[in-house]
């Protein structure tokens, strides 16, 4: 990959559900590509189709028509080992309600994309507690995401997001659960993370607050995705 190449493209990415006899069509032509290390947002009213299209992105969902690149790569169509293959080693995904696996500690819940791109139990626990202690859990590694605060399990996904060094992060409104206040730490820690590892974020949020923080906001209308121009932010 060259410092030029994408970390994410999508081409002309159609998704449509049926529903009985009815056809929704989600997505309709979808034209996005994301450089690396930049970061942007995705608004939009519920039910535009925000969260389908990120599921299609991280090859977690079919298209049914056009095609999605990870670093260069084709991430859509391709089988699903090929998808899982890529986003193991490239992407990291934070979901809106953390998906934590609850029997596992923060510390093990970080390792595990490291274990599952094969290193050793010991390497991959000191890498994660060094990034939980830069997300401020250093004294939370042993707890049961049960133990945590919603604004804590958050910062865990974020870090279990971060921790095999991606190239793109996808984060289904993140901050959709905390307060305003841990809201704003959290999207803080994001682009803080998102500088020194020169991540590219791809980010839904419906909250114009956090607009700020993105160089660019796009808009899904009609299964499109449209630049939203800076004064139209708010
Ligand atoms: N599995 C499915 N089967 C049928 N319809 C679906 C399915 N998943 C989503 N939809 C429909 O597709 C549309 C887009 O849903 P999606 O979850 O992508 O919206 P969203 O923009 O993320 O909304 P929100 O802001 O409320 O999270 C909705 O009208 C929804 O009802
Ligand atoms: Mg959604």
């Amino acid at each position: 990959m060259s410092e030029l190449t994408p970390v994410l493209t999508a081409q002309g990415v159609a998704k449509r559900f049926c529903q009985s006899e009815a056809q929704i069509a989600v997505l309709n032509g979808v034209e996005l590509t994301l450089s690396a290390g930049e970061r942007v947002a995705i608004v939009g009213r519920s039910g535009s189709g925000k969260s389908t299209l990120l599921h299609v992105l991280a090859g977690l969902d079919d298209a049914d028509a056009g095609s999605v690149t990870v670093v260069g790569e084709t991430m859509t169509p391709a089988s699903s080992e090929v998808r899982t293959g890529l986003r193991r080693r490239h992407m990291g995904f934070v979901y809106q309600q953390h998906h934590l696996l609850s029997e596992f500690t923060a510390l093990e819940n970080v390792a595990m994309p490291l274990r599952l791109n094969g290193l050793s139990q010991p390497e991959a626990e000191q890498r994660s507690a060094a990034l939980l202690t830069r997300v401020g859990l250093a004294r939370r590694l042993h707890h049961l995401p049960s133990e945590l605060s919603g604004g804590e399990r958050q910062r865990v996904a974020v870090a279990r997001a971060l921790i095999h060094a991606p190239s793109v992060v996808l984060a289904d409104e993140p901050t959709g659960n905390l307060d305003s206040a841990s809201a704003r730490e959290l999207m803080s820690l994001m682009v803080d993370l998102s500088e020194s590892v020169a991540v590219g974020f791809l980010v839904v949020t419906h909250d114009p607050s956090m607009l700020d923080h993105f160089d660019r906001v796009l808009t899904l209308v009609d299964g499109k995705l449209l630049e939203l121009p800076r004064e139209e932010r708010n």
